[in-house]
């Protein structure tokens, strides 16, 4: 079965074509970062009037690669929520006209779901059960994963997600939107000894996590020590990414030890941060548990886990629905898929 995805929740639109025994068979994407940069963040309606613009070339470029006419493709999946109203419309609308267009039905996917399910993309995919940690910059969450639509959250953020907490770092050092990727880099030749930041909720005796204290110490760093001195920003960068490091680290081995389970599987853009990757090897070899990450490339938002999630659901059994009447969901509780 051939499934196209489409992403647009956010600042990257996504496409791609899955197939159910072939895996992926070609994807595209557009990042919208350089434009939001300017502004410091996203800009909801030029998020939106970008993806209207790329949507139907990232399509074009998709098909061509993949040598297939559009009537291969069998059903159509797309991001409904969560994510920014107006963009999550235009991958909607998009999706929906072409399903009516083509006479394919199209299937309306959770777009946490898609991150998820994203490490399955990969050469060696993990096998249910195993814990999630998604960690991007909208969400911070461990959830039990039994199977396709099987997901029970075992503890979440209570404040900012670490994606977010890296952005708002980074900011807070001069570093331009979105700062995580910059800060991590940073972070690298940092002391890591120089500064101590707290080690939010780390004992709260529950998998649930805080980061907004965390942003609050880089700004007291930042006022007491100045961020103009390149040493001292690379020492502040380091201090947080050992103290978010650490937490998301320590509350992963508390969530595999809780429910006996071996396997770790982590998802989101935060996924892609080196020292996290280092330390979670560790943890997971001195247990002898196995660790999947998606492909980097995967590990932000894509078309890719939005067309394996659909191609998944529907070896599942769920049924994609007749396109034409649709609506989307902005704010959608994962939990709210039944399972
Ligand atoms: O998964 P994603 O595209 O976001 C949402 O769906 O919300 O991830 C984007 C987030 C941003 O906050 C970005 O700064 C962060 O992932 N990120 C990183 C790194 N690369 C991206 N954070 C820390 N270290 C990185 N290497
Ligand atoms: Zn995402």
């Amino acid at each position: 079965m051939l499934v196209l995805g489409i992403e647009s929740s956010c600042d990257e639109t996504g496409v791609a074509l899955y197939d159910s025994e072939r895996g992926l068979i070609a994807h595209a994407l557009h990042s919208q970062i350089a434009m939001h940069a300017e502004y410091g963040g996203v800009v909801p309606e030029l998020a939106s009037r970008d993806h209207i613009r790329r949507i139907v070339p990232l399509l074009r470029d998709t098909v061509g690669r993949a040598g297939l006419p559009l009537a291969a493709i069998d059903a159509i999946a797309y991001t409904q929520g969560p994510g920014l109203s107006g963009a999550l419309l235009v991958g909607c609308a998009f999706a929906e006209a072409l399903g009516l267009s083509l006479g394919k039905p199209v299937l309306p996917v959770h777009h946490l779901e898609g991150h998820l399910l994203s490490p399955l993309l990969s050469a060696d995919p993990p096998q249910f059960p195993f814990i999630a940690l998604l960690v991007s910059g909208g969400h911070t969450q461990l959830m039990r994963v039994t199977g396709v639509g099987k997901y029970e959250t075992l503890g979440e953020t209570l404040d900012d997600a670490a994606g977010e907490a890296f952005d708002k770092s980074a900011k807070l050092l001069g570093l331009p939107y979105p700062g995580g990727a910059a800060l991590s880099k940073l972070a690298e030749t940092g002391d890591p000894a120089r500064f101590d930041l707290p080690r939010p909720m780390l004992h709260s005796g529950d998998l649930n996590f805080s980061f907004s204290g965390l942003k609050t110490a880089v700004l007291n760093l930042v006022r007491q020590h100045g961020a103009d001195d390149a040493t001292t920003r690379a020492d502040i960068a380091r201090a947080f990414q050992e103290a978010i490091v650490e937490v998301l680290v320590k509350k992963s081995i508390q969530a595999l030890k809780q429910t006996g389970l071996k396997t770790l599987v982590v998802a989101g853009g935060v996924g892609a941060n080196r020292q996290l990757r280092q330390q979670l090897n560790q943890a997971m070899e001195k247990h002898r548990w196995r660790v999947h990450y998606p492909e980097l490339e995967f590990c932000t938002d894509n078309g890719a886990m939005i067309a394996l999630a659909g191609a998944m659901r529907l070896r599942a059994g769920s049924a994609a629905k007749p396109a034409g009447i649709f609506a989307v969901r902005p704010r959608w509780p994962l939990a709210d898929l039944a399972g």
